[in-house]
């Protein structure tokens, strides 16, 4: 089989309910759990992060590089921010493909949180994943 040729754009207004449709397939996941994941203070630092809280490719899809793709461009806008150090995020212990992607593009595993997740009523450590952006 011959793979598709890959386009990319900016996203649009019009692209967002085929986005969270996609999304809320790939990680059912309740919007109040986001905002406790992003609970930290980033306007106590003049330092900058970056955090990815979501990656996902539809599966037919996948292995084709847009993942790998979208990193870069994540890379490439953390970059652009002066004050940026790294861009970051966490990865539930079990995926493997996941994980062997941001070791790929460089990302540094820095620790294993225990229990991190909670879904089901079970808790699953994640690993903390980082890659540093050069300063300037
Ligand atoms: N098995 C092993 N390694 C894999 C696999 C796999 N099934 N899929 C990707 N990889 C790794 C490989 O190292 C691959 O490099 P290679 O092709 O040279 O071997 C590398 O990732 C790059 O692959 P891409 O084609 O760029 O990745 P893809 O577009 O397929 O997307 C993703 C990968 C996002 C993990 C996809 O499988 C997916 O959507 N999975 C379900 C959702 C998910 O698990 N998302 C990540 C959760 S963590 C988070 O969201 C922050």
């Amino acid at each position: 089989s011959t793979k598709p040729k890959i386009c990319y754009r900016p996203i649009r207004p019009s692209d967002l309910e085929t986005l969270e449709h996609i999304h809320t397939k790939l990680f059912p996941i309740r919007e109040s759990e986001i905002v406790d994941l992003l609970g930290y203070d980033s306007a106590k630092s003049d330092q900058t992060l970056v955090y990815i809280l979501t990656l996902g490719v539809v599966d037919t899809y996948r292995k084709l590089g847009i993942a790998s793709s979208l990193i870069k461009e994540v890379i490439k806008y953390a970059s652009s921010i002066s004050t940026c150090r790294a861009v970051y995020l966490h990865v539930i212990s079990y995926n493997n493909p996941a994980i062997f992607l941001y070791k790929k593009m460089s990302f540094k595993c820095i620790r294993r949180l225990q229990g991190f997740y909670l879904i089901n009523g079970q808790h699953y450590d994640s690993y903390l994943f980082m890659y540093y952006v050069m300063g300037d």
